[in-house]
């Protein structure tokens, strides 16, 4: 049976979904957390969507067997790829999944130009197109997908030379095509936002959809009667299939909880050890 004290679970290919984990903790200050990171396999962004399914079905089952109550796809590629997939698969476990906040940027904008930050595998994907078609319309979206951004912020390259010029590429084009908006729709991006910020300036608005999706997994446990209650503070695992000492040297840039960090090794393309 799920238990108010158990986890929550959250996922992403590396260490972007970290800026979902950080809301969750800013909101939900009692809540422990079983965090996957796929270093393993960073970048989803490039790769198939068959292949991102069975990798996300996989971490599935390995934070079922965590206990997680509630599982956060904090990965708007895993979610393009694979989140319908899971709801049919799991159907006892509540799934909270990203999609580009396409509809807040079109309520805002001004100037009906707006810039989207996202992987290949997102725009491929049904998710992204469905948003477009119920939120875009009189909109005009400027896309970008950032090649080697997400492998910098793995890194802990925030604010370097080469990040800069990644960043550049993607929005001073659309600078110059009058954009007042910009939505981050790969969980990696918002560790760069002041570096977006210095690119953009300050009439442009940058929209990061992590606060609202800690909000609907808040929304969602509360229903559920799910919130822990110990008043206990919160206790965060890292799982990575990828370099623990690379994940732990990268992770005081990117966190201000400590957490602990553990090895997590994959059998095959959908089952972990
Ligand atoms: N953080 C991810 C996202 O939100 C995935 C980036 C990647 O692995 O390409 O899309």
């Amino acid at each position: 049976m799920t238990k108010s004290n158990n986890p929550i679970g959250v996922f992403d290919s590396g260490v972007g979904g970290l800026s979902v984990l950080r809301s969750i903790c800013e909101q939900m200050p009692n809540e422990d957390v079983i965090y996957f990171g796929d270093q393993g396999h960073v970048p989803y962004g490039p790769r198939s969507m068959k292949q991102i399914q069975d990798f996300s079905e996989g971490i599935t089952r390995f934070l079922l067997e965590q206990n997680a109550k509630i599982i956060v796809v904090a990965c708007n590629t895993a979610s393009a790829a694979a989140l319908k997939y899971l709801r049919e698969t799991f159907t006892e476990m509540q799934f909270v999944g990203m999609e580009p906040a396409v509809k807040p940027a079109a309520e805002k904008t001004q100037t009906g130009k707006v810039g989207v930050l996202a992987t290949p595998a997102t725009f491929q994907g049904a998710l992204y197109a469905s948003v477009v078609e119920r939120f875009g319309a009189g909109v005009e979206l400027f896309q970008h997908t950032c090649p080697g951004l997400v492998s910098q912020i793995e890194l802990g390259e925030l604010d370097t030379p080469k990040t800069r010029a990644i960043l550049e590429d993607a929005l001073l084009p659309m600078l110059e095509k009058n954009i007042d908006t910009v939505v981050l729709g790969c969980t990696h991006y918002p560790f760069v936002i002041p570096l977006v910020e210095q690119i953009v300036g300050e009439n442009v608005r940058v929209i990061d959809p992590a606060p609202s999706v800690a909000k609907q997994v808040k929304r969602l446990l509360e229903a559920g009667g799910l919130l822990n209650s110990s008043g206990v503070k919160s206790r965060i695992q890292i799982y990575t299939s990828g370099d623990v000492k690379v994940v732990e040297s990268v992770l005081p840039k990117l966190l201000n909880e400590a957490a602990l960090v553990k090895s997590a090794t994959w059998k095959n393309d959908r089952e972990i050890l």
